[in-house]
């Protein structure tokens, strides 16, 4: 049985992770508008595995015999409009997440429960990934985002991006 405490904060979590979908579904959008299918596609996808992470947590609760309690998602403000600045504000928000996960994961072992803290391991280096691949998009369009033929050879890489569900703990 989960404790009252550890159910609330994965709900809470599960809220964040899809609020995080929300935030990538509109900066794929915003991708389209530009014309950018690519990086639209990335997007996309990024927006997908958000929704897993959130089942991840949601199946978690459900499997020890907690209670879900989906809260409102807030829409996504976003000012950002070049792929730029879309790999800045996604570094930024995945670092907030990064955050929420090791607040969890101190909780995990504060209340000794050793399944939220395994489900917790898994996050902890599923961040590390995407803050490490952001990290390197972002690099890659700081060298070379100003030329027009490096944006469409990205863009055509990114388009082929597919979904692989995710294998959580
Ligand atoms: Fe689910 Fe990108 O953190």
């Amino acid at each position: 049985m989960i404790s009252e405490k550890m159910q609330e904060a994965l709900n809470a979590q599960i809220n964040k992770e899809l609020y995080s979908a929300y935030l990538y579904k509109a900066m794929s959008a915003v991708c389209s508008q530009e014309n950018l299918d690519g990086f639209a596609n990335w997007f996309n996808i990024q927006a997908q595995e958000e929704y897993a992470h959130a089942m991840g947590f949601y199946n978690h609760i459900i499997d020890r015999g907690g209670v879900i309690n989906l809260l409102a998602i807030d829409a996504p403000c976003l000012k950002e409009r070049t792929p730029l600045d879309l790999f800045k504000r996604t570094l930024e928000h995945e670092q907030y997440v990064t955050a929420c996960i090791y607040e969890l994961s101190d909780l995990a072992v504060a209340e000794n429960d050793k399944p939220a803290k395994l489900l917790l391991d898994w996050y902890v280096r599923e961040q590390l990934e995407e803050e490490s691949t952001a990290e390197k998009i972002i690099d890659t369009l700081t060298r070379f985002g100003k030329d027009e033929n490096a944006l469409f050879f990205l863009d055509k890489d990114f388009s082929t991006r597919t979904f692989v569900q995710p294998t959580i703990a």
